[in-house]
């Protein structure tokens, strides 16, 4: 139970605006290596993909959920100001962006993190990321830390079936494109 003094942070859709205060959060951590880094013109593409939350105007933190289909979304770039975690507020954003895939008929939102006992309150359970081949395909072939990843893969939801007819996306994966 959170303290009364703290008032309830409420998360709404981002609109351009918010992107300098989006960025502002995003970036410290992105610097501490907490975070993938979002530049100011990748978040102004995907502004739409946004829910921040805010207290007087005041945006606290923000989140994004990616759509693959309605078999898959992903939540990224969680986080909240350093001052304000432990006051409930990435709980509203985790939730805002629960409520934004089911309106979209999503059935699975998938994340990878490294603070797994925050999500696993919010009903994430323990995958593997090789389930999910819309992820690897789309961020993982790129990153250096392909083979030594140490994010851990959630879900929330029923894993889809491999839509894409590959057992093992890893193998898949042409042995050129993986980083030693
Ligand atoms: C992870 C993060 C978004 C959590 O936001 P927050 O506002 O502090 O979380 P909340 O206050 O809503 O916590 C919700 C629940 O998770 C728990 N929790 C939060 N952070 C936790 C942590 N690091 N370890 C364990 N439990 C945690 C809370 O105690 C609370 O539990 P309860 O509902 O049983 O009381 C925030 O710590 C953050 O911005 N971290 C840096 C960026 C980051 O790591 N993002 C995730 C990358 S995928």
């Amino acid at each position: 139970m959170y303290s009364y003094s703290i008032r309830m942070a409420r998360a709404r859709q981002a609109v351009l605006p918010d992107v300098p205060g989006i960025h502002g959060i995003l970036q410290p951590y992105a610097d501490a290596g907490v975070l993938l880094p979002r530049s100011i013109p990748e978040i102004c593409e995907n502004v739409r993909d946004f829910v921040v939350a805010e207290d007087e105007g005041r945006i606290l933190g923000c989140g994004a959920l990616h759509l693959y289909g309605t078999h898959l979304a992903e939540i990224r770039s969680i986080a909240v100001l350093p001052g304000r975690k432990r006051q409930g507020i990435g709980r509203v954003l985790v939730e805002a962006l629960l409520e934004e895939a089911a309106r979209h008929s999503v059935t699975c939102v998938c994340l990878f993190t490294r603070t797994p006992e925050f999500f696993s309150r919010l009903g994430f359970a323990l995958a593997r990321r090789e389930e999910l081949p819309d992820k690897i395909y789309k961020d993982c072939v790129s990153c250096p830390k392909l083979s030594l990843c140490d994010e851990i893969a959630m879900a929330k939801g029923p894993i889809p079936a491999n839509v894409n007819g590959l057992r093992d996306p890893l193998v898949a994966i042409p042995l050129a494109l993986r980083k030693p």
